[in-house]
């Protein structure tokens, strides 16, 4: 006589694989409808619906029309991206598509993007169970299949606590990725769910600019008896560190901000394009990474300062499609001139004591307003980021006859204010 088949235990669940890919090849003719196929029933087959993904982007304030623009243009999300309540750093998505989606980090104007796990539990403590983790084991995953990277981190109220530590050791293990407590690449957050009756308004928390997590919520631990969230920083670092920049330089501009201004003044393949005062190329670097040119030209008074250009410019790998030259860009002469005429000018002149001074700087903007009238072609735009901005608007009065704003856009970087001008030449 065969033995009888042992019943299931209710209270051990069967063991689940950790991840269910799609068939591929051979396995997915076996599973997918084929041309010819025959059906049981001629009923159309039910529309499917994509496996969507909760998404938060991060960026600097100010920048939220820009990134929204952008999420929409790359990702093609069912509904536009929508503001974190109570947020004015951070939107957010459902993401149609895999969580390790490499376009998720080709969002230039963004700080960083997170996946927002949201789990229906009282505490951080039910996270540890096998019901729960195996999620946060697979977003983790899928973040360091698109970086690469290997690390994690906690960002928790009282991530040293025992139950933090725990979930640490479960997830390392689930993972096979290894924690570590100050550096590890990818970021894990936890926060109460905003809107859950003890949840604030928590975001993504880009709030400390760097695609970290700014803030964390106090409740620590112990917990309360809302529902909680787990955000996974996607890729590793922030997106806004870019790994172009191998020169760094005093006073370069935060390249989302060189990002949202190469999109605000429109990437179009046929304009000459021109980076005065160039520093050491962000502006330039994030225009072509945008999009191409017809000619893209770097120029700045400092030798040192079109070397850090170079050197980016070459991480870039897009040596073959710069101009560089050293020149002052207020002073006739200059070969940066023979590329001319510019259809788009791109400038952020200095500010602070760095390379300048606050005495020199009404003369610098109104100068420069001239210079670069008589660089651009007809019908060419001008970008100016500033931080002088008192100067700059009596600036602008004075050059009406030259330039038309169409445009002003503040931005918080870092405890600065600086604002992007859009002006289309008259
Ligand atoms: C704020 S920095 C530009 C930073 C740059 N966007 C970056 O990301 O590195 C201003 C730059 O203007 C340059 N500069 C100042 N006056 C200039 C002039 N008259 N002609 C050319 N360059 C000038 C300085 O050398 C400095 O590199």
């Amino acid at each position: 006589m065969s033995p009888r088949p042992r019943p299931a235990r209710a209270d051990r669940p069967e063991p689940q694989p950790r991840r269910s890919r799609p068939p591929r090849g051979r396995d997915a003719r076996a599973t997918t409808p084929q041309r010819g196929d025959r059906r049981p029933d001629r009923r159309p087959a039910p529309a499917r619906t994509p496996a969507t993904h909760r998404v938060e982007v991060t960026f600097l304030p100010g920048l939220a029309d820009v990134v929204a623009a952008e999420v929409t243009e790359l990702l093609a999300p069912a509904s536009p991206p929508v503001p974190v309540p109570g947020r004015d750093d951070t939107l957010t998505f459902a993401h149609r598509g895999p969580l390790d989606d490499p376009r998720l980090l080709g969002l230039r104007t963004a700080v960083a993007v997170f996946a927002v796990l949201t789990f229906d539990v009282p505490r951080p403590k039910s996270l540890t169970s096998g019901e729960h983790l195996p999620r946060i084991a697979a977003a983790l995953d899928a973040s360091a299949r698109l970086g690469a990277r290997r690390t994690f981190r906690f960002e928790a109220a009282g991530r040293e606590s025992s139950v933090f530590q725990r979930l640490a050791t479960l997830l390392s293990e689930a993972s096979r990725m290894d924690h570590h407590a100050d550096d590890g690449e990818i970021l894990v957050r936890f926060r109460r769910t905003p809107g859950s009756r003890a949840g604030g308004t928590g975001g993504a928390r880009g709030a400390d600019r760097t695609g970290g997590a700014g803030g964390v919520d106090r409740a620590g631990a112990g917990g309360g008896d809302a529902g909680w969230d787990v955000l996974v920083r996607l890729g590793g670092p922030p997106l806004s560190a870019r790994t172009w920049r191998v020169a760094d330089y005093p006073g370069a501009v935060n390249a989302t901000i060189a990002a949202a201004i190469a999109r605000l003044a429109g990437v179009r393949a046929g304009d000459r394009v021109a980076n005065l005062m160039c520093g050491s190329g962000t502006l330039l670097v994030e225009r072509l990474l945008a999009g191409p040119a017809a000619v893209a030209v770097g120029v700045d008074m400092s030798a040192e300062a079109v070397d850090a250009t170079r050197e980016n410019v070459a991480a870039a790998g897009l040596t073959e499609r710069v101009r560089l030259d050293v020149a002052d860009v207020l002073e006739p002469g200059g070969t940066w001139r023979d590329a001319g005429p510019f259809d788009l000018v791109l400038v952020d002149p200095p500010w602070g004591t760095t390379h300048g001074s606050h005495a020199t700087s009404a003369a610098v903007h109104a100068r420069l307003l001239e210079a670069a009238h008589a660089v651009c072609a007809p019908g060419g735009r001008l970008v100016v980021l500033t931080h002088e901005i008192t100067v700059m608007e009596r600036c602008l009065r004075v050059a009406s006859g030259l330039w038309q704003e169409r445009a002003a856009v503040r931005v918080f970087a870092k405890g600065h204010h600086p604002r992007i001008y859009l002006l289309d030449r008259r």
